[in-house]
């Protein structure tokens, strides 16, 4: 079917038709006045030694567009993997829920969110749909696409990075809410990001509501740094663009041919690793943060860790912060785990 038009959208957030309600919490290009500190996370990464970018810089439209393109490579096992658990699962996800809204942090295609609202209308249950993502591009693009798909659905969007967005987080319009988190995103958080995170959801929750978890465990390094380092070098253009973003929002002058892509697995920390690596010795500047850096031939920023875990200690983390686990599923390969989790009674 062909997808309904966002004829009336402004920057502030607007309703368009009366299915879909889209709100802005961040800008994609300059820094709006609620990113207050918009770079400092950029001029304190740059300034350490070792260098290190927050991974959301990532996800600019083309940064999202490359990173739906990874997760169809064949060396990124991660998204197949999780969509066939959510296959399997969602008829049940749906019955221990029931009539929920489903809530989806970095939302992106929704391609896996699909699943979960095939196996809701199968139940014949309303459905609500409430992405968040970085992108707005992305985030109308599949908006328009879900509406046309689900005559039912109502869509209430939100430009938004993680901790705005659950920092802001409306009553539910159902009973109930599901809090998604699916394609291992968790991972790029490092523990102590990790733990402020879990505390933002249980704070973005009431006693009953749901939390839905994908997360990638631990295996071989030979299926993981394929994953992060594929044959078409897509993951490589995906690194890249984070400087090329940088350079559009904060007047920056990286030049691309000048770094190059590097992943590899950290067997000691579960980690993978993506770094930025300066081919020569150079002098970088991003003029709106008032910043200049200084590279050494060969030195490297980090861009990303993904993490992987531990299903059992990932369950018993979520418990001790009241998030109980209520159903628990992985693939043949344990290579993923799907957790769906209850916030305990006593929250309130
Ligand atoms: C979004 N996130 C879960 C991806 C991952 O696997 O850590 C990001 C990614 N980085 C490189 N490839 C994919």
């Amino acid at each position: 079917m062909k997808s309904p038009k966002l004829s009336d959208r402004t920057n502030s957030g607007s309703i368009v038709e009366n299915r879909l309600h889209l709100e802005r919490l961040v800008s994609a290009a300059a820094p709006t006045p609620t990113e207050i500190n918009a770079g400092s996370d950029v001029v304190s990464g740059l300034t350490q030694n070792p260098k290190s970018l927050p991974p959301k810089y990532f996800y600019d439209d083309r940064g999202s567009t490359l990173f739906e393109l990874i997760c169809q490579l064949p060396e990124y096992y991660l998204t197949r993997t999780e969509t066939a658990i959510l296959q399997e699962s969602a008829g049940a996800i749906a019955r221990l829920t029931g009539p929920c809204e489903i809530v989806e942090l970095g939302s992106g295609s929704s391609t896996k969110t699909r699943i979960l609202l095939d196996a809701y209308s199968q139940l014949e249950y309303p459905l609500n749909y409430v992405p968040i993502d970085i992108s707005p591009t992305i985030l109308e693009n599949s908006a328009c696409q879900l509406l046309a798909d689900y005559p039912s659905l109502q869509i209430h969007g939100i430009v938004s990075t993680y901790e705005l967005a659950l920092a802001k987080m409306a009553p539910p319009q159902l009973p109930t809410r599901m809090l998604c988190f699916l394609g291992s995103t968790l991972g790029n958080l490092n523990p102590q990001e990790c733990d402020v995170f879990f505390s933002q959801i249980v704070g973005a929750l009431r006693s009953g509501e749901y939390f839905l978890l994908g997360i990638d465990l631990d295996k071989s390094h030979e299926i993981l740094e394929p994953a992060y380092d594929d044959s078409q070098g897509v993951t490589a253009a995906f690194n890249l663009n984070m400087l090329r973003h940088l350079n559009r929002k904060f007047e920056g002058n990286f030049d691309l041919t000048q770094f190059e892509h590097l992943a590899f697995y950290d067997r000691e920390e579960c980690q993978i690793e993506m770094h930025l690596k300066s081919k020569k010795a150079q002098t970088v500047n991003l003029r709106s943060l008032d910043l200049t850096v200084e590279f050494a031939a060969g030195e490297t920023i980090r861009s990303e860790i993904s993490r992987k875990f531990n299903l059992d200690a990932v369950r018993a983390d979520l418990s001790r912060r009241g998030l109980m686990p209520v159903q628990v599923w992985t693939d043949p390969n344990q290579w993923f785990g799907l957790i769906l989790c209850q916030l305990s009674a006593n929250k309130d």
